[in-house]
């Protein structure tokens, strides 16, 4: 399983890209309006800062506003992923943007027949919310695993991002229950490498060696 950043901060993406473990980066409108800043000015900068896939969403609600603006944000970069929700409108900017050989990401999947429709319209890649579908007491890692599942069994290349991820286990369970990438926010990537055991053995080991001194 791969690693990308659910963020549109610069600072967050410039801090994980220096760990080596960056695969990608995420945004959504919420995200870019939190930054405050132009949205095809950061895409640019979070481009050139990652050569990974980088996903921007698109805020039109009918497909040819949708198609309209994925070639405006395909323009920013090679390496931009235009997000469309998952929505009858969304499917069909899909199917015209995979035409014209533009990746996808289609966005706000809650169950298995989306990610299967949005799979078979040409996405590649879909994005399951656990920490939404945990909000409202169901078991949104089952999401995951399920839809792994059906594409291994129909041997679909569609790509599952595991997103709204909120937590370590997340990531370790999106890592077993077959997700390609996990998409996470700065604070879960630094809570992942954090284990007091490893700060006692780091503080242990300079005790002694100082002590040898
Ligand atoms: C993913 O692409 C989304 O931007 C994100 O994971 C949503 O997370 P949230 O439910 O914490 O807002």
């Amino acid at each position: 399983m791969k690693f990308f950043i659910d963020t549109a901060n610069l600072e967050d993406i410039r801090r994980a890209n220096k760990l080596g473990v960056l695969s990608g980066v995420t945004t959504n409108p919420s995200l870019v309006a939190k930054e405050g800043v132009p949205f095809h000015e950061r895409l640019k900068e979070i481009t050139d800062e990652v050569s990974g896939s980088v996903s921007a969403e698109v805020i039109s609600e009918d497909a040819d506003g949708m198609i309209k603006e994925a070639k405006e944000l395909a323009q920013i970069a090679p390496n931009i992923t235009v997000k469309i929700p998952m929505t009858l409108e969304g499917l069909k900017a899909v199917k015209a943007l995979t035409q014209l050989g533009i990746k996808t990401n289609v966005t706000l999947i809650f169950n298995a027949n989306q990610a299967l429709l949005a799979a078979r319209s040409g996405a590649t890649y879909v994005s399951p919310f656990l920490g939404r579908l945990d909000d409202i007491g169901h078991t949104g890692m089952t999401l995951v695993k399920t839809i792994a599942d059906i594409f291994d069994r129909h041997n679909i290349e569609t790509e599952i991002i595991a997103a709204s991820i909120r937590h370590p286990l997340h990531v370790t369970e999106a890592a077993l229950s077959g997700a390609h990438i996990a998409t996470v926010p700065y604070n879960v990537l630094e809570q992942l490498v954090k284990h007091p055991l490893t700060d006692q053995g780091i503080e242990k080991f300079l005790q002694d060696w100082n002590e040898m001194k």
